[in-house]
């Protein structure tokens, strides 16, 4: 366990077994300094348990990244379930899956990931408290938004192509600018949307081709294959679909100047960053552009105003041009900046009460 080359800086992991339900499952806490660990709960059948622990431990400590520079009052948590979500999801395996979050007395506040639905978290619930994500969220206009954290995700993420047009271009406004959006799932589609209300010319991607079709009759996108979306020459490209997108044979098609996306790990390895660096493109920390969801999830714990939910979503625009700037002025990448940023919030406990920024608490 402590050789796990995911394991490094981890506080505790906790690993819980019900043989009446068939749970086994991993919760992971890397930082708490901040408080409470807030990461979602993902469900999957991994190839083998070395294979989840991975998973839990690089999720966990992701996640405490992304909470510090959201500023948010919690640190980084995360919980697996080994076993396929379509075969082995029952009221029961969620409950005690509830029990054994209930069991850490709130050190792991858990939320929706990959392979879970709103309402198998209405069944957690049943058994703890430490559970969020299950109210109308931001954005919500009706019940079947409830519990999505992708309106959120998709205005933060609007909002910081924004900064990152004023730093390479001068302005923010999107007018007249090109994006190239590769995937118009839940976020992608919604921010295609912002982008041409802001009179964006959209060039678009879906391996649905439903989704691009629709894209192009409501906005006016261009689309484009899915193989070479990253190839079009546009202001900004933004990956949406599944991380990695930014590997060494992309980058050398990219004809963008700007890198911003909702898609977490957009870069395959950290190299990555330095090409495009080196290339002169500037990149957004994919964890800082794409915290909306968690600012959204993490408001519902608490008395839930939608004004100051916009407000820290919003502000993802403030911190990526102090990202930007300090990344300028140091001569560093800007997600070497954003890392040793967030490390540093991460150890600070004077974070955990309220943050200065943001005036989270
Ligand atoms: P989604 O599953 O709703 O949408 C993904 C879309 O990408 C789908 O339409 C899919 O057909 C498309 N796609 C898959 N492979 C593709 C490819 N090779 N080329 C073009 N399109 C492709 O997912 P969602 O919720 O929109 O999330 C998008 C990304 O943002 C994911 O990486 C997710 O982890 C990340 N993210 C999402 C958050 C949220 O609030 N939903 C929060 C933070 C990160």
């Amino acid at each position: 366990m402590f050789e796990h080359p995911d394991y490094q800086g981890h506080e505790k992991v906790f690993f819980g077994h019900d043989p009446e339900s068939g749970l086994r499952a991993v919760i992971a806490i890397h930082n708490s300094v901040r408080g409470p660990g807030l990461g979602g709960l993902r469900m999957r059948d991994y190839g083998t348990e070395h294979e989840a622990l991975g998973d839990v431990l690089r999720l966990s400590r992701g996640m405490s990244y992304k909470n510090a520079m959201a500023g948010l009052p919690h640190g980084g948590g995360k919980a697996v379930i080994l076993g396929d979500p379509t075969r082995l999801r029952t009221p029961a395996l969620m409950r005690a899956m509830g029990r054994l979050v209930d069991s850490l007395g709130g050190r792991y506040i858990t939320a929706q990931d990959s392979g879970i639905r709103v309402e198998d978290l209405r069944q957690l619930a049943e058994t703890t408290a430490y559970v969020t994500g299950l109210r109308a969220s931001y954005g919500a206009d009706g019940e079947e938004r409830t519990g999505d954290p992708s309106p959120a995700t998709a205005v933060g993420v609007f909002h910081g192509i924004r900064a990152c047009l004023e730093v390479v271009f001068g302005s923010d406004d999107p007018a007249g600018r090109s994006v190239a959006i590769q995937g118009l799932g839940s976020v992608g589609f919604r921010l295609a949307e912002a982008l041409h209300a802001a009179g964006a010319r959209l060039l678009v991607a879906d391996i649905d081709a439903m989704r691009a079709r629709r894209a192009a009759d409501l906005f006016g996108a261009e689309v484009l294959p899915a193989a070479s979306i990253h190839t079009a020459e546009v202001d900004v490209f933004a990956p949406c679909a599944l991380g990695g997108a930014i590997d060494g044979e992309t980058i050398q098609g990219l004809r963008t100047r700007v890198v911003a996306g909702a898609a977490n790990n957009q870069l395959a390895r950290p190299e990555f960053g330095t090409a495009l660096h080196n290339a002169g493109i500037l990149y957004a920390p994919d964890y800082v552009i794409n915290a909306g969801g968690v600012i959204d999830v993490a408001a519902q714990l608490g008395d839930y105003r939608p004004e100051q939910v916009d407000a820290r979503v919003v502000a993802i625009a403030g911190t990526l041009k102090t990202i930007f700037h300090e990344a300028a002025a140091s001569g560093i990448q800007p997600e070497q900046v954003a890392d040793r940023l967030a490390e540093q919030r991460m150890h600070r406990p004077d974070m955990k009460k309220a943050d200065p920024e943001t005036g989270s608490a």
